[in-house]
């Protein structure tokens, strides 16, 4: 036990670890519905495994009765707290039995059992079926169910196979995070699967009456995931029925239930009329991320909230592996890596940065994270380059063999993979134990016949952590001549200590194409000549750094242009019309070629490169950069545009996807030239939710002031479409408009703040969609966040804590906006009835 620091630290430590003295193997439940007065008896058949008292959670929970073997228990033998009841000298094994009652439709967290929509729902993960009934809530307690709803509504879903109406028995032992429990007036789209071993799986989507249309593509991803899970890992699903419901007031984008996955319905409901491309392609991933957590999380667990990673990092890279094959290596690994720097990066160089495996936390809700999921699915992408694909495949097999069924560790998972291939992963465990993004220096000579390339890594320090030690990163390279053809074909280098070098006898200086399709999660400082750059941007055989060689030229140019008012240069232009115009290339891989770095992502690079970032210099600096694009490409823009058509109906394949997204960014440049022309004749023709959005952002950039009016009488009884509207209209208002646009449509008869995806799109929208507006130098973006996380946290604090981290940045700028970031940060932790979700943010960044 550590000391008695005052009451209100709430640490949880992953040393202080054990597993409980007494365990549940079977839960009985029966839940008597009901919106302020729900019943949830609960039998639980309890084994003693250690000495101890059984203690279980409970929160928010009315006890009406508890039973031990049948008898009521006298008031000695047991002791309550506001979260927990203590069963005092339990027996080695016994049945117990509470009654509670619950209110579903008071519980605006959105955590446990609440209402949506007027249907009956959970979420369990983290820590939600406390909330439900008294129980072991931790995920190395593992119970099969039997479930009976009763209620008198035509749907009652629960995890497992249906053996009555509202009857479920789930045959497979589950943690408590996995239960869930859907009821109301809902509608299926049925399909089935054949397994590989010939068993008929029924597959529905459960959707509110009306939404029934829409289903299509979320039951197609189903499909595809199943049968790709059985050929790629050899994984088959174990249950008769597979249920997907969407409910429209959710947390987080899906949750991965045994058997009854219930998610967020932007990531279910999709027409060609109503849903992006992007909407589609993250239908797609979802969909076979939470069908993949069947094996990874469902049927191997984590044995604590520490070995988060072991579940989310895997099946992240497992759905990165599936989008890949189902969209293309290359512009899913580019998109991919844009996200694990716009988010995880970002995390990671400020006040919250926490290592893959945390070893403390206070609320876990506050780490799902992109450092857990998307970084860690970088080091399973790093351990399958590590211990190649072969060894990945034994590894896996073996973990799946040795661990099904149980509650594991993160060294479980490695000693899979040392048993299998025989490498020692000491040294790569760091990668789950030192926060931080390491940095990379490259240096390069060229000496008589001798090329050499010296590397060095740096680890930053981070929150709690300094001195780290040198860790193995696998550095996937090759060699380009000057004239562009290759004369060394990939090859990987791993640099394990923290100095190293190559050497190569070569006739001339090469061209070093190193880092290739991003092979470890790292910042490489390595100043390339532009020639160079050119030479991999025209002809680099890994198409990640052909994009990241363009990538590294366009923010050069866009960082002197801040700092030294520098021109964008001709070469430059040419190589992005040469780029823009090349009819060879992917349109997909152009229209991410053509994009420039983010205002955010140029914040990130100014401040590691010690200079204060000026968001509205940033903004400035952007459209610039986005005119001189158009000028130079003025002449070609209208054909190109025409050549990149999709005509006739709308389909959601990558290919059409690809040339919908270089139509947008040429849309865009040619607003820049026409003020809004083209895009007006873009958005009266356009029959699909892409290029309508595309057209309508280009509106707005451009000032057009009848569009958002036009756009809501279109859409206003589609609350989906109409979240992208309020987001838009912030995201794309100018900077000094920003918080006024905001609050205004905080006032907007549809402004819904107990909707997360309501409240997200309009406070995002500013916070990440409008960075120059977020950071108005006169604090009122600031204060504006402030006060709606405030209020927000009184219902639903996992919510407000998210969003609270667009304040993680606050010491990247100027002393004026510090202070006034650093006030509201005080603002909020100093105002009573604050939840520990959002303290515990608040605290760490201001650390
Ligand atoms: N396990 C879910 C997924 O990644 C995330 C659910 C997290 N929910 C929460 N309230 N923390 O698929
Ligand atoms: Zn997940």
């Amino acid at each position: 036990m550590r000391d008695a620091t005052p009451e209100q630290d709430q640490t949880i430590y992953l040393a202080d670890y054990a597993p409980v003295p007494v365990t549940v193997t079977h839960v009985d439940l029966q839940v008597r519905l009901d919106p302020l007065a729900t019943r949830v008896s609960s039998r639980l058949t309890c084994i003693r495994q250690g000495p101890g008292d059984m203690v279980l959670n409970g929160e928010l929970l009315k006890l009406r009765a508890v039973r031990l073997d049948g008898e009521e228990l006298s008031p000695d033998a047991y002791s309550l707290t506001d979260t927990t009841l203590t069963i005092l000298n339990a027996p080695d094994s016994f049945l117990l039995e509470t009654e509670v009652e619950i209110a579903p439709q008071t519980n605006k967290a959105l955590s446990g059992l609440y209402m949506s929509n007027g249907m009956y729902c959970t979420q369990c993960e983290a820590e939600g079926f406390r909330r439900i009934t008294y129980m072991l809530d931790r995920p190395d307690v593992m119970a099969t169910y039997d479930v009976q709803i009763d209620a008198d509504l035509p749907v009652m879903l629960s995890n497992g196979d249906e053996t009555a109406h509202g009857h479920w028995r789930d045959p497979w032992p589950k943690p408590t995070y996995l239960f869930a429990l859907v009821a109301g007036d809902l509608i299926a789209t049925h399909d089935s699967f054949t397994t590989m071993d010939g068993r008929d799986v029924a597959l529905n989507v459960w959707v509110r009456p009306g939404d029934e249309g829409r289903t299509a593509y979320a039951l197609d991803s189903l499909k595809r995931s199943m049968a790709w899970d059985e050929k790629v890992y050899g994984r088959v699903y174990d249950l008769s029925v597979f249920n997907i419901v969407a409910v429209d007031d959710f947390n987080m984008g899906a949750m991965e239930n045994k058997g009854l996955n219930i998610f967020n319905s932007k990531y279910v409901l999709a027409s060609p009329e109503t849903a992006t491309d992007a909407d589609f392609a993250n239908i797609e991933r979802i969909v076979a991320h939470e069908y993949f957590h069947n094996w990874t999380g469902n049927r191997i667990t984590c044995r604590d909230w520490f070995q988060l990673c072991l579940k989310e990092g895997l099946t992240v890279f497992r759905d990165q592996q599936f989008s890949q094959d189902a969209r293309g290596f290359a512009t899913q690994r580019i998109g991919d890596v844009l996200n694990l720097r716009a988010r995880q990066f970002r995390e990671d160089a400020g006040p919250l940065a926490h290592p893959v495996r945390p070893e403390s936390f206070v609320e876990i809700n506050n780490f799902y994270t992109a450092t857990i999921y998307e970084k860690g699915a970088e080091l399973i992408g790093m351990l399958r380059t590590l211990v190649g694909a072969e060894g990945y495949a034994a590894g896996c097999a073996l973990y799946f063999e040795r661990h099904d069924g149980q509650a594991c560790t993160i060294e479980d998972w490695l000693a899979c993979f040392e048993a299998a291939t025989g490498r020692d992963l000491t040294q790569f465990k760091l990668w789950y134990t030192q926060a931080g993004t390491p940095v990379v220096k490259v240096t390069e000579h060229f000496n008589d016949g001798t090329y050499r390339i010296d590397l060095e890594q740096v680890i930053p320090d981070t929150p709690g952590q300094a001195n780290k030690k040198p860790m193995p990163i696998p550095l996937a390279f090759g060699l380009l001549a000057q004239d562009g053809s290759e004369v060394v074909g990939t090859q990987i280098h791993e640099l394990t200590s923290e100095t190293d070098h190559l050497s190569f006898d070569l006739d001339a200086k090469p061209v070093l194409s190193i880092l290739r399709g991003f092979s470890a999660p790292v910042i490489l400082d390595f100043v390339q000549p532009d020639a160079e750059r050119l030479t991999l941007l025209a002809h680099d055989t890994d198409p990640f750094n052909r994009w990241e060689a363009g990538r590294a030229l366009a923010k050069d140019r866009l960082m002197r242009a801040v700092t030294d008012d520098a021109d964008f240069d001709a070469p430059w232009l040419d190589a992005m019309t040469t780029l823009a115009t090349d009819t060879d290339a992917d349109p997909a891989f152009r229209a991410l070629a053509l994009a420039l770095p983010s205002e955010d992502d140029l914040a990130q690079s100014l401040h590691n490169a010690d200079v204060v970032p000026d968001p509205d210099r940033i903004y400035a600096v952007r459209r610039a950069a986005q005119l001189a694009m158009a000028e130079h490409l003025r002449d070609d823009l209208s054909d190109l545009r025409e050549s990149n058509a999709t005509p006739g109906s709308y389909d959601p394949k990558a290919e059409d996807a690809g040339k919908r997204a270089l139509s947008a960014t040429l849309l865009r440049l040619q607003t820049m030239l026409d003020g809004g022309k083209a895009a007006r004749a873009a958005y009266d023709v356009a029959n699909n939710m892409t290029d309508r959005m595309a057209a309508f952002a280009c509106l707005l950039d451009a000032g057009d002031e009848t569009v958002a009016h036009s756009f809501e009488q279109d859409w206003q009884d589609d609350r989906l479409v109409m979240d992208k509207w309020f987001m838009a209209q912030v995201a794309h208002a100018a900077p000094r408009d920003a918080v006024g646009v905001a609050d205004r449509l905080t006032r907007h008869r549809d402004f819904d703040a107990s909707n997360p995806n309501r409240f997200r799109s309009l406070i995002a929208g500013l916070t990440g969609g409008n960075p120059a507006g977020f950071h108005n130098p006169d604090g009122t973006g600031y204060e504006f966040l402030a006060s709606w996380l405030l209020h927000l946290d009184k219902s639903n604090p996992q919510t407000s804590a998210r969003l609270s981290t667009a304040f993680d940045g606050w010491t990247r700028y100027d002393a004026d906006r510090q202070a006034m970031m650093k006030a509201q940060l005080e603002r909020i932790l100093g105002t009573t009835g604050l939840s520990r979700d959002l303290s515990e943010m608040v605290i760490r960044m201001l650390k």
